[in-house]
């Protein structure tokens, strides 16, 4: 057959070039392109064609090779396409996509770790509700009815009626000690709880201050317990929880559910002690109010008070992790900034 006559032939035969695995493709381009294929054979006849047909048949033998190298290179696309896309569905032995794990919240951390540590001395978690009422937030807590926490400015009030303003009873809880109140009424001492969770409070978000922010607080009732019981049991929270050469004061204070009161403070972590800017050069840094339990408190939740006596405690979250991780700003808590909470992955 005469050179155009062969490329012709060929020429179709591409058009309807089929492969069906990788295996088939290589015959193909064995059978075509290879040293000994086909058309590379007829480059070698191509040699001894007259003069004068070379330039036709010259092209039309490049167009050929070009075409038949397309043609199986698209084939070839195909295939490594299948192949991905099997593999895919049906390659169990295929190393999976990595799963981005998020971190665990700052703020979690630091609880899991109060939690821990009261658990080891038989405390348990007690909850209860965020959003509240009167009696359990404040008046079973011995607050009179005129005292100024429940001022529309540190309390958020719940209108019964969207748009009316009245007077309500349903409010966000303002702190966790209303879970004190939750838990004597529904359990017999001796009573051993930590009461962990987040409380409101109508305040301008900075800084310093946000409008929502968390406590753990911890209530112990049972028969003869006393301040020393308190105090001990707060040392060895703050060792703990904070190294054990850290030393802790009480100084006298004032809560309407506790009497006596008083607030503690731990020897500045950051200094030691010796006096820093974050200590406002005192060597001591405020953590938590405590005191015994007031009578009261116990009548209005159904203990007797002469027959028990307990000690409770308050803690702000976010206060313990400044402390621990030295955040300046309360707002970064809430803002679910990836940067910031990246960094207590390995904590
Ligand atoms: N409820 C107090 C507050 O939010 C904290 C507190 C103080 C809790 C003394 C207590 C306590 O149980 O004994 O500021």
């Amino acid at each position: 057959m005469a050179l155009k006559d062969t490329i012709q032939t060929l020429m179709t035969q591409m058009e309807g070039l089929k492969a069906a695995n990788a295996e088939e493709l290589e015959a193909l381009r064995i059978k075509y392109l290879s040293k000994k294929g086909e058309i590379t054979a007829l480059f070698n006849e191509f040699r001894s064609v007259p003069a004068e047909e070379k330039r036709e048949l010259g092209q039309l033998l490049n167009h050929l090779r070009q075409t038949a190298e397309t043609r199986i290179n698209d084939l070839r696309e195909k295939i490594n396409d299948q192949m991905a896309g099997d593999q895919s569905v049906n390659d169990l032995t295929r190393t999976p996509d990595p799963i981005a794990l998020g971190t665990r919240h700052p703020l979690s951390l630091v609880r899991e770790e109060i939690e821990e540590i009261f658990s080891r001395i038989g405390f348990t978690i007690a909850q209860g509700p965020e959003v509240e009422d009167d009696k359990h937030v404040y008046g079973m807590l011995n607050f009179a009815p005129e005292h100024p926490a429940r001022d529309m400015q540190d309390t958020f009030f719940i209108e019964k009626e969207i748009g009316v303003q009245k007077p309500t009873d349903v409010l966000l809880r303002s702190h966790t000690s209303s879970v004190q109140t939750r838990v004597m009424t529904s359990q017999k001492p001796p009573i051993r709880v930590l009461c962990p969770g987040r409380v409101y409070r109508n305040e301008a978000i900075s800084a310093r201050a946000h409008c929502f922010f968390h406590q753990v607080e911890g209530l112990y009732i049972d028969k003869n317990v006393s301040f020393a019981d308190l105090r001990e049991a707060l040392l060895y929270f703050s060792k703990e929880m904070f190294g054990p050469e850290t030393k802790i004061r009480l100084r006298p204070s004032y809560f309407p559910f506790t009497e006596p009161s008083a607030e503690m403070d731990i020897s500045c972590n950051i200094c030691g002690g010796t006096g820093c800017s974050f200590c406002k050069g005192t060597g001591w840094v405020e953590i938590l109010g405590c005191g015994m339990v007031d009578p009261n408190v116990l009548e209005a939740c159904g203990i007797d008070s002469k027959v028990y006596s307990g000690f409770a405690f308050g803690m702000g979250v976010e206060r313990i992790t400044n402390l621990k991780y030295r955040v300046k700003d309360l707002r970064l808590f809430s803002e679910n900034d990836v940067r910031f909470l990246r960094q207590f992955e390995s904590c």
